[in-house]
């Protein structure tokens, strides 16, 4: 099979890593991918200078080259439709068109979805900008604390959890007065705050058969004990031992068979990755933070070495509708995975750039995977630069999570990039 693969990050590498395994694949093309994908056995994947969003030229590449697969990656190409086109010119995709993406694409849309749905999330009230005096009465009379969220896609900006009315009114009016997140921020949702514990729950689905795939917590805040601002997350650990046989059956009974019937009904043919972030309360019971239409990162660094069986294969049926007619996947290997981000200096704030990475054969020596993500060509092959703010990902597994933990962080030792950090308590609520 000839593959596209689009995205440039460490999800993307660590996808890549998957997918070269099937006996299946003749040939991946990642565009753009990055110095990790690069480094991968260059008989079978092959990194082409293509942006995810040009479309005409992802379309051109695949009639060159008999692509006949195309796995989309990050949300953005989804949200701006590439799928819809890719698929008109008859390549199956795995990643729903703008239709579906819509999702994660707004969050007043996936609300109202969740809702008309019966499917269980916070209580929330949408707001436009001509409504902003009666949000700003709402926000002023709302317990605390209370959520925020700019209805577009925003890199991962645009929800506040306000502690303070005066943090909520501010980020209401950054949003909706002072056109903060542009079009992202014409209309927002000030949301119930729900208490409880974060697990990221994913599937790949064909729109009527959806597989599980191992579930992952992340961890957002940049600094250790859930410190520091947010972040698109710092590290991830699966499995998560609180994350019983009962509360995933449940998850599956009240929020993964409803989403998926709900898509139908409104003629949303789904068909690829779906994460569903999730808040499981103190009661036990789990409701949907937010979803999104791809995998997260770095929680596929850490699921994805756990998954046996052939990932390619799985997406191929994902994306063709025939996932019913595979067997089922076998369960996640029993071991414990660790992804582990380095960030660099001033992440996620201001990164700085163009600082020289080393260390990546000591660090793979190890035993670890690494999965880059913001890197850039270095000065020899054995160095790369740092590129964007989480630089990448030490994923390791073991037969504990201690195991795990004490890999990935004598992998992680083995690197050097001035001013760069990672978190040193990834997995800390996994156990
Ligand atoms: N790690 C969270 C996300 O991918 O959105």
């Amino acid at each position: 099979m000839r593959v596209l693969l689009l995205g440039s990050g460490g999800r993307e590498h660590a996808l890549a890593w998957k997918l070269a395994q099937s006996p299946r694949l003749e040939k991946l093309f990642v565009c753009p991918g990055n110095p990790g994908t690069a480094a991968l056995d260059p008989a079978r994947v092959e990194n082409k200078p293509i942006a995810p969003l040009d479309a005409p030229a992802l379309l051109d590449l695949c009639a060159a080259e008999q692509i006949t697969l195309c796995v989309v990656g990050p949300e953005q190409p989804l949200v701006e439709g590439v799928a819809d086109t890719l698929r008109a010119a008859g390549i199956a995709v795995v990643g729903p068109g703008r239709a579906g993406a819509q999702l994660e694409g707004s969050k007043v849309f996936s609300k109202r979805f969740m809702l008309e749905g019966g499917i269980p999330t916070a209580p929330a009230r949408i707001f436009d900008r001509a409504g902003l005096a009666e949000a700003r009465a709402f926000v002023g009379a709302h317990p605390l604390p209370v959520v925020i969220k700019a209805d577009g896609l925003a890199a991962g900006k645009g929800v506040v959890v306000a502690q303070t009315t005066d943090e909520a009114l501010t980020a209401l009016e950054d949003m909706l007065a002072h056109d903060r997140f542009g079009a992202a921020g014409q209309q927002v949702l000030v949301e119930t705050f729900m208490p409880g514990k974060e697990l990221s729950y994913f599937v790949l689905t064909d729109g009527q058969t959806a597989i599980a795939l191992p579930e992952a917590q992340d961890h957002k805040r940049a600094y250790d004990n859930d410190q520091g601002p947010n972040t698109g997350g710092m590290g991830a650990a699966s499995p998560v031992a609180w994350a019983s046989p009962d509360l995933k059956a449940t998850i599956e009974d009240e929020i993964v068979a409803p989403t998926l019937a709900a898509l139908r009904n409104q003629g949303i043919d789904y068909r690829g990755f779906l994460f569903i972030g999730l808040m499981v309360g103190p009661e036990g019971s789990p409701r949907v933070v937010e979803y999104n239409c791809r995998l997260g990162d770095p929680e596929t660094q850490a699921i994805l070495p756990r998954m046996e069986g052939d990932l390619l294969a799985l997406c191929a049926a994902a994306a063709t509708d025939t996932l019913a007619d595979l067997p089922l996947p076998g369960l996640p290997a029993p071991m414990h995975s660790l992804a582990v981000v380095l960030a660099a200096e001033g992440y996620p704030a201001k990164p700085k750039t163009g600082g020289v990475l080393t260390g990546l054969a000591e660090a793979a020596q190890t035993g670890a995977l690494v999965f880059e993500a913001g890197t850039g060509a270095g000065p020899t092959a054995a160095e790369r630069t740092a590129h964007g703010g989480r630089v990448l990902a030490v994923s390791a597994q073991g037969g504990t999570l201690a195991e795990a933990q004490r890999l990935a962080y004598g992998a992680m030792e083995q690197l050097r990039l001035p001013g760069s950090f990672y978190r040193k308590d990834i997995g800390h609520q996994a156990g």
